[in-house]
């Protein structure tokens, strides 16, 4: 153990086997619609705070849904999606039942500054917040998902939720509960992946 980061071993246990555990759920298998605490979330949007940030940049905007602000944006989110393809099957019930059971939104932006820092670096800044954010739902115990949002069809989105034009759309989370939380995924053992050079 070192001096510096004290931590126990079942600390670090602890933390490693939340991270390795971690699973995501379907917005379509969360119940409930439920919310973590406030407290909870200060220490969730701390730790998207807790990334590798080359030059120190802070890129990560975060729009967070809830309560009676959930409903018209799935509205929105269906609007964009039949005014792309108007032979989708769904009515907006339909569609919005999907989300039936989510209790939150974050639509995650990276805010890009030219210069020196490259933009791909910034935005994986951002995916490095987002997945700390995820770990730590998973380890308050709530269920998440990650969701694309494409960069070609974000700007209805930038502009209904009011943000500015040049934010980089990084997707959005759905936070919720889920009996599915438990159920664990096999996962690839790491070694085909790392070699020894
Ligand atoms: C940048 C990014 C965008 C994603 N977008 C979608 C998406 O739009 N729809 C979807 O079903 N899964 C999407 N996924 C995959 C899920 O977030 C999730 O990673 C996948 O279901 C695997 O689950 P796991 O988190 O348990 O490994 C995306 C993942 C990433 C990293």
């Amino acid at each position: 153990m070192s001096i510096k980061f004290p931590y126990t071993q079942g600390q670090s246990a602890a933390v490693s086997h939340i991270i390795s555990r971690r699973v995501s759920v379907v917005q379509t298998n969360m119940v409930g619609q439920v919310v973590p605490s406030d407290d909870e979330l200060k220490q969730i949007f701390q730790g998207a705070m807790a990334v590798p940030d080359h030059g120190q940049l802070n890129p990560a905007r975060f729009v967070v849904i809830k309560g009676d602000k959930k409903r018209p944006y799935i509205n929105k989110m269906y609007a964009v999606k039949t005014a792309g393809n108007p032979n989708f099957p769904l009515s907006e019930d339909e569609y919005a039942h999907n989300f039936s059971g989510v209790g939150m939104f974050i639509v995650a932006f990276a805010n890009i500054q030219l210069g020196k820092i490259q933009p791909y670096e910034q935005e994986w800044s951002v995916a490095a917040s987002i997945q700390n954010m995820l770990n730590l739902f998973y380890a308050f115990g709530y269920a998440a998902k990650w969701n694309s949002m494409h960069k070609d069809k974000a700007e209805p989105f930038k502009d209904y939720l009011n943000v500015d034009a040049v934010w980089v759309p990084m997707g959005y989370l759905m936070i919720g509960k889920s009996a599915d939380t438990a159920k664990q995924k096999s996962r690839d053992d790491y070694q085909q992946f790392f070699t020894d050079f």
